[in-house]
């Protein structure tokens, strides 16, 4: 095994972060990136991190040459042609637009999700907004709701980025807001997802608090 030529900035518990590293094992390149902890909110920035992406965002991911690529969007597609495996995200066609907009509400949910968190843990009880967190949540189920009854056999097809990143944000669904009760109102997205949590890649990337 050779040593890592890229380091990921990395935190177990960021759903996006956890997406590259799914797509990592997928396609076998795990052992290609080394992990740089982060701590950070957006309160608490990392320095080491503002260093190498301004935004302060996890993930980053620094290349062999030293340039350093985010988001995680951008992270995934880079991966993605460094395999030799069949894409994870469509190269043309209709399925590439079809798969990243899945991609993209996954992405959302978990958008909502770390600011309703971070609202929930970062600022003090009596400066919540309430309508503005009843609105995160909303999205949050519109969404759900979506990919419920309308993207079931695509996500069950292959897994790929699409399912991917739909797979991440339930996970961070469970991480953060265990009693949402997303399962009750979406049983075949939690059949298919008992399904996917079951790939090595899943297990591997489970968030530890
Ligand atoms: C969290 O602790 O929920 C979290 C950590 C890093 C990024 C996003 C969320």
């Amino acid at each position: 095994m050779s040593a890592p030529s890229m380091t990921l900035f990395h935190n177990t518990l960021s759903p996006f972060v956890r997406k590259v590293m799914v797509l990592l094992h997928e396609t076998g390149q795990q052992d290609r990136v080394a992990l740089q902890d982060c701590v950070l909110t957006p309160v608490s920035p990392n320095a080491a991190l503002n260093e190498d992406n301004p935004l302060g965002k996890i993930p980053a991911l620094r290349l062999a040459d030293g340039n350093v690529i985010h988001d995680s969007r951008v992270i995934l597609d880079y991966l993605d042609h460094q395999h030799v495996g069949n894409p994870l995200i469509p190269r043309d066609g209709s399925a590439r637009w079809r798969r990243l907009t899945l991609a993209s509400m996954a992405d959302g949910i978990m958008d909502a999700s770390v600011m309703v968190r971070y609202e929930q843990v970062l600022r003090a009880p009596e400066k919540h907004w309430d309508e503005w967190l009843e609105a995160q949540r909303d999205k949050i189920r519109r969404t759900l709701a979506l990919l419920e009854h309308d993207a079931i056999a695509e996500l069950t097809s292959h897994f790929d980025v699409a399912a991917i990143s739909v797979a991440c944000a339930l996970g961070y669904l469970d991480l953060r807001f265990p009693d949402l009760g997303w399962r009750e109102a979406n049983p075949q997205l939690a059949n298919w997802f008992f399904e996917v949590s079951q790939r090595p890649s899943m297990i591997a990337t489970m968030p530890k608090i």
